[in-house]
């Protein structure tokens, strides 16, 4: 029986995941709106890759549940997974182009690769998919030759090739001027309005991101510290949150990997000072 449509893609509830033995994500519960952008915030470090990484069914969950369009990733075989991870598309974080393809091959290969279209038909989909993030006229061009904000929106019709319905941005703004920065954030917003997608969107740029999401996630110190409309995050009082949204230094977000302490390393008995 097809599971019942509810308003939100995905979900995950109480979810723990750690690698090895380090816990990364302690009882993460969170909902993922169909239909809108949701963007995950928070500090370096804190997990939010590895939250798009198990949606991805990339990483499996030590236990809780992730659940896609209802159906739960954690019960899947490879199959299902497979066929589950056809309808997402992800841009990953520092995701290169292939180097020695062209734009249009770059954006052709997940059709090659996933489809049996013919070629007449790739041909079609790419320069579409090209003209959606403005770039149709630079098919023919090598990565070497698109600037870093172009490489980028050749990423992104990368991900979209197949229709996706889910859309993961990992880091989409990361170097970008502050022109090609507000050009991405508007292509990601009118994509997923114009195509009907939900997209999830990892950035650390506060007022980018929060100008064009309609729900915020604050992960930290692997737990949601926060989940609302850009409004109700900012004007949260936690402060994790309030520290995060007012980028401060100082406050109770974890900066250090965990490790030695200083006085372990630096102090009068450190190996430095023997
Ligand atoms: N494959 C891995 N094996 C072991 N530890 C990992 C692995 N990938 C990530 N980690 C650890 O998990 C933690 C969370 O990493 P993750 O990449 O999810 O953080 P992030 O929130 O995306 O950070 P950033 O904003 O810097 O990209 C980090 O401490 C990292 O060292
Ligand atoms: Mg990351």
């Amino acid at each position: 029986m097809a599971p019942t449509p509810n308003s939100s893609l995905v979900e995950l509830r109480d979810l723990t995941f750690g690698y090895g033995d380090r816990r990364i994500l302690d009882g993460v519960t969170l909902t993922v709106p169909r239909g809108q952008v949701t963007a995950l915030m928070g500090a370096s470090g804190g997990g939010k890759t590895t939250v798009l990484r198990l949606i991805g069914g990339q990483i499996r969950p030590q236990s809780g549940e992730l659940r896609f369009d209802g159906e739960d990733l954690r019960t899947l075989d490879t199959a299902g997974l497979y066929r589950i991870r056809r309808r997402m598309g992800m841009l990953f974080q520092f995701g290169a182009l292939f180097t020695d393809s062209s734009v249009f091959d770059n954006v052709a290969f997940p059709l090659r690769e996933h489809t049996d279209l013919p070629e007449a038909l790739i041909r079609d989909i790419v320069l579409m998919k090209l003209n959606a993030v403005g770039l149709r006229g630079a098919r023919d061009l090598m990565p070497s030759e698109v600037s870093g904000g172009m490489a980028r929106r050749v990423a992104l019709a990368r991900a979209i090739a197949l229709d996706p319905e889910l859309v993961m941005y990992d880091e989409p703004f990361a170097g970008l001027d502050p022109i090609s920065l507000g050009t991405a954030a508007r292509l990601i917003r009118q994509l997923n309005d114009a195509m009907g997608l939900t997209s999830i969107i990892v950035s650390h740029d506060l007022d980018e991101t929060f100008h064009i999401a309609d729900k915020v996630i604050v992960l930290a110190n692997g737990r949601i510290a926060a989940q609302g409309t850009p409004d109700e995050v900012r004007n949260s009082t936690d402060p994790l949150v309030h520290q995060f949204v007012n980028a401060l230094p100082e406050g109770p977000v974890r900066f250090h990997y965990p490790g030695p302490t200083v006085a372990d390393d630096f102090g009068p008995h450190s190996g430095a000072a023997r």
